[in-house]
């Protein structure tokens, strides 16, 4: 959602933003810009839609760009006014000689508007942000002094901000600040680089400096200071990105999501790594600080996610109550932070989070904390504003995830409930060690078995041919594969756009059976062995009764399946508890032939952001 580059060195500006901004286009967006200093003006090139767009508009303008020595740019996702190019991001001053890219939302900024409206500012635009260019340039006539005018201004923004400001009488100087949006430097010689997320600079430098709220970077070519909001020097650790910019290649895949699904056996594999070595031995999970004594007086377990993650929360739910009998409620972080929560400081606060940015689930996890509670963050971004509010952590270390609907991180989340469930019960004694070496064991087995479904997806890439001009779809499942289908139909919506709902198997009857017909295939999740077997299957015969297509997704080898489904979908065999880390990797793969086929943009669904850090 939005990103920011900004870069002032020897290396040809141009490339250097561009490239910065190909790499964040994952995060979704609508519009691009770009500001340089060159000639010792501040030129501005906006384009709506891709950032091809963009490109091929400073291709265009090429012979009037000479040797630019800084430079900011941005992609926009709209929150105030529409997706245009007047909205897009750079915005100027009225004068036009200072530039502002900005990600985040400015609450108080229509009063402010007003305030620099009766001043004479001569607005351009509909968003809140060119607020900040005049609020500013305002502070600058005053002070003559950036940085100063820079403090001065954001002192007065209520809201969420990550800002980057030029000024054209302040030659190859960038200043940046923050509050709750993330913002690094990226240090480098002869040239420093500040963005929004660490993708942005993976390609030229791994070395950075991850500003807190209300700090402000001044960046030049040979220089970076990082001052609080009362101008104080702050001594900052250089911090070493752990990525490779390989991480940011589809390694001949045709799309980022094709690649990540394909990723998941060594995801696991690196989740499980020094963890889980030995059946023998206790889980290891070392940045969390629960033992015997806190667990004792814990009484419950909150878990609070968005999206995807929300549904690897469901599932975690299931698994920490059924391995130590602990009680837990799942919530959005959304509704969590609107009403009366019980949380206390006997509360286990999970946040579960791939980015480790979500506005919602940020809120809801310092609100916990104001209860004192144990707040456990789960993220693939231990770098993450989410991850520094911890006081337990366990990273997914599933490498960086560009497409936006999310595979790898979930599969890397699950994996991570399943290690924290059994961690529970070592801790408590609650479960047999004989039952726990075994679901050990086949945690190990688990990505033999993810490859075994990978290497042949002729039948899922027939079965997503044969559905994909269905307009709705309804998943069904019981028990811990509810998850599966709410995620499986999610997966479905977000990069098809066609309508896929999931739904408690035994809730069928209850309404939605009203809505089955010829036109509304039913996907289930059928585990046999376990406990909902065989209701599933009979929910599936009502839906059958009613015209419905029917496809199956089973570890089951009964022939019987065949004459009932329109498609069975088979997977390896496997414990119902541990079954979704399995049954997810169809459906992601489904959803993603179903969006190939009709030609969507899988990796950049309309309207989705890979991070939303707005409420
Ligand atoms: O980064 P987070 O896990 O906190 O993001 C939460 C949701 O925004 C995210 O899972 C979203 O639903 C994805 N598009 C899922 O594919």
């Amino acid at each position: 959602m939005c990103g920011i580059i900004g870069y002032v060195g020897y290396r040809d500006v141009v490339s250097v933003i561009l490239s910065g901004l190909t790499n964040l286009e994952y995060r979704g967006y609508d519009s691009a810009g770009i500001a340089i200093r060159d000639d010792g003006e501040i030129k501005i090139y906006k384009t709506l839609g891709k950032l091809i767009n963009l490109k091929n508009e400073l291709e265009a303008n090429r012979a009037q760009i000479h040797n630019p020595t800084s430079g900011i740019g941005h992609i926009r996702w709209a929150t105030h006014g529409s997706p245009s190019i007047i909205n897009a991001h750079p915005h100027t001053c009225t004068c036009g000689r200072l530039v502002v890219v900005h990600n985040g939302i400015i609450e108080n900024y229509k009063e402010l508007r007003e305030k620099l409206v009766a001043k004479g500012c001569k607005f351009k635009s509909q968003t809140d942000t060119e607020v900040i260019a005049h609020l500013v340039a305002d502070e600058f006539g005053q002070t003559k002094d950036l940085e100063l005018a820079v403090r001065n201004s954001v002192k007065k923004l209520q809201g969420a901000y990550a800002v980057c400001v030029m000024h054209k009488d302040v030659p190859d100087l960038i200043v940046g600040a923050r509050k709750h949006a993330p913002m690094l430097v990226g240090v480098g010689n002869g040239e420093n680089f500040i963005a929004s997320d660490t993708p942005a600079l993976i390609e030229y430098t791994k070395r950075t400096i991850y500003l807190e709220d209300n700090e402000i970077a001044v960046v030049t070519k040979d220089k970076v200071k990082i001052t609080d909001i009362n101008g104080n020097e702050v001594a900052k650790r250089i911090e070493v990105l752990p990525w490779e910019p390989v991480a940011l290649s589809k390694l001949g895949y045709k799309h980022f999501m094709l690649k990540e699904i394909h990723e998941q056996p060594d995801v696991i594999r690196n989740v499980l790594n020094g963890k889980l070595y030995d059946i023998e031995q206790p889980i290891i999970l070392g940045e969390v600080k629960l033992n015997k004594e806190i667990l004792k007086s814990l009484n419950k377990i909150q878990i609070i996610a968005c999206g995807t993650s929300l549904h690897a929360a469901l599932a975690g739910k299931y698994l920490i109550e059924d391995f130590s009998g602990i009680s837990v409620e799942v919530e959005a972080s959304s509704e969590y932070i609107y009403r009366k929560s019980t949380t206390d400081s006997s509360t286990l606060v999970i946040g579960v989070s791939q980015s480790g940015e979500t506005a919602d689930t940020i809120t809801a996890i310092k609100q916990a904390k104001e209860k004192n509670a144990h707040v456990l963050i789960i993220t693939n971004r231990p770098d993450s504003n989410m991850a520094r509010l911890a006081d337990s952590l366990i990273p997914l270390n599933a490498g960086i995830e560009v497409s936006v609907a999310a595979t790898k991180s979930y599969i890397a989340q699950l994996i991570s409930f399943y290690l924290f469930a059994i961690h529970l019960a070592e801790i408590k004694g609650s479960l047999d060690k004989g039952y726990l070496k075994n679901i050990k064991h086949e945690l190990i087995q688990l990505p033999t078995k993810i490859e075994e479904v990978l290497s042949d997806t002729s039948v899922i890439q027939s079965c997503a041919r044969k559905f994909s001009s269905y307009k709705n779809f309804i998943y069904i499942a019981r028990g811990i594969n509810l998850s599966t289908a709410l995620e499986g139909a999610l997966k479905l919506k977000e990069i098809s756009y066609i309508n896929a709902t999931g739904y408690a198997a035994g809730e069928l009857k209850h309404g939605p059976i009203a809505m089955l017909d010829e036109t509304m295939p039913v996907l289930s999740i059928l585990i046999p062995g376990g406990i909902t077997y065989e209701k599933v299957l009979s929910n599936c015969e009502e839906a059958k009764a009613r015209n419905a297509k029917l496809i199956a997704l089973t570890s089951s080898t009964d022939k019987k399946l065949d004459n009932i489904f329109d498609v069975v979908i088979r997977i390896p065999q496997v414990t119902e508890i541990l079954s979704p880390a399995i049954t997810c990797v169809p459906l992601q793969l489904l959803a993603y032939y179903i969006a190939e086929f009709l030609g969507k943009d899988v990796d950049q669904p309309r309207n989705l952001a890979k991070s939303v850090t707005v409420e």
